[in-house]
């Protein structure tokens, strides 16, 4: 299979997995992980996913260049749309997502972390654009995430110089927020996942889309829907069950209700 899904507990991790090419996508791998997603996300059982590679060498490096290089315009725009509907189901998970980034995340493989809500990776990871080496600007997303995350200037000078860049200039631009042994990597995603599900769903979910639709938003718009999720938030029964746990001194236990 282009994707594996293993569910463990609430923890779902997806690994893409085409190691003879880096995990680099084509079509077939990007619909996989399309459907793979679209399943996960409408599964209440999972809290948490984990996006990894498979092998000790990749993420994922980049889109298929074998496969792109004979597309016409029209066919590169399906494409272009394929990735965005794929790192859009990412970003708008109702569970948060963690990249567990195990070596290269270059062109595609960089836009789809990018989607994801937190990006953890190995030391032996290297990140980068390098589309226009090939002749092409970044098209799932690369030119809108980068620069969200890491800042404009930092965002043009890796994707006008298409440099990559290694797992210390990562952390150092805030692209990745930790790095770890390649081994100690899906063990720390792991553990960050668990900690993610432990807590309750619904306010997870919301606290996420207040971050994505609020720094989307003017400051006033955005204060206005964190103060609706907050009163929502209300409505739960996990809400009176961690009040009620911490008021107890007992662990509390959530259900998503
Ligand atoms: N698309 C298709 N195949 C790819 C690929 C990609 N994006 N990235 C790597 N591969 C394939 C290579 O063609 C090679 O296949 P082969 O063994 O059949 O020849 C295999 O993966 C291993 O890659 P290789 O280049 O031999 O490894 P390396 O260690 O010398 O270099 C990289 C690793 C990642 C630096 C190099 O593969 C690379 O630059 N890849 C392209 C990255 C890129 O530009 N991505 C953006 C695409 S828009």
């Amino acid at each position: 299979m282009a994707v594996d899904v293993v569910r463990d507990g609430h923890v779902a991790t997806i690994t893409l997995n085409r190691p003879d090419v880096l995990n680099a996508f084509n079509t077939a791998q990007l619909e996989a992980l399309r459907d793979a997603l679209t399943e996960v996300r409408q599964d209440p059982a999972v809290r948490a996913i984990i996006l990894t590679g498979a092998g000790e060498r990749a993420f994922a490096a980049g889109a298929d260049i074998a496969e792109m290089r004979d597309k016409s315009p029209r066919e590169a725009l399906a494409f272009a749309q394929l990735g965005h509907a794929v790192c859009s189901l990412l970003e708008t998970a109702p569970q948060p997502t963690i990249a567990a980034i195990n070596g290269f995340a270059l062109g595609g493989g960089c836009e789809v972390a990018l989607a994801c809500d937190i990006r953890i990776c190995s030391e032996n990871a290297q990140l980068g654009q390098p589309e226009v080496t090939l002749g092409i600007p970044p098209g799932w997303g690369g030119t809108q995430r980068l620069a969200r995350v890491i800042g404009r200037a930092a965002a043009k000078e890796l994707i006008l110089t298409g440099r990559r860049i290694g797992a210390e200039e990562a952390l150092r631009r805030g692209l990745v927020s930790a790095v770890y042994p390649l081994a100690e990597l899906l063990p720390k995603a792991r553990e960050l996942a668990d900690r993610i599900a432990a807590n309750a769903p619904i306010a997870v979910r919301y606290a996420k889309e207040a971050i994505n639709r609020g720094t989307e938003s003017d400051l006033e718009t955005a204060l206005a829907y964190e103060a609706q999720i907050f009163a929502l938030a209300f409505d739960t029964l996990d809400q009176k069950e961690g009040m009620g746990a911490f008021l107890e001194r007992r662990k509390p236990t959530f259900t998503g209700a």
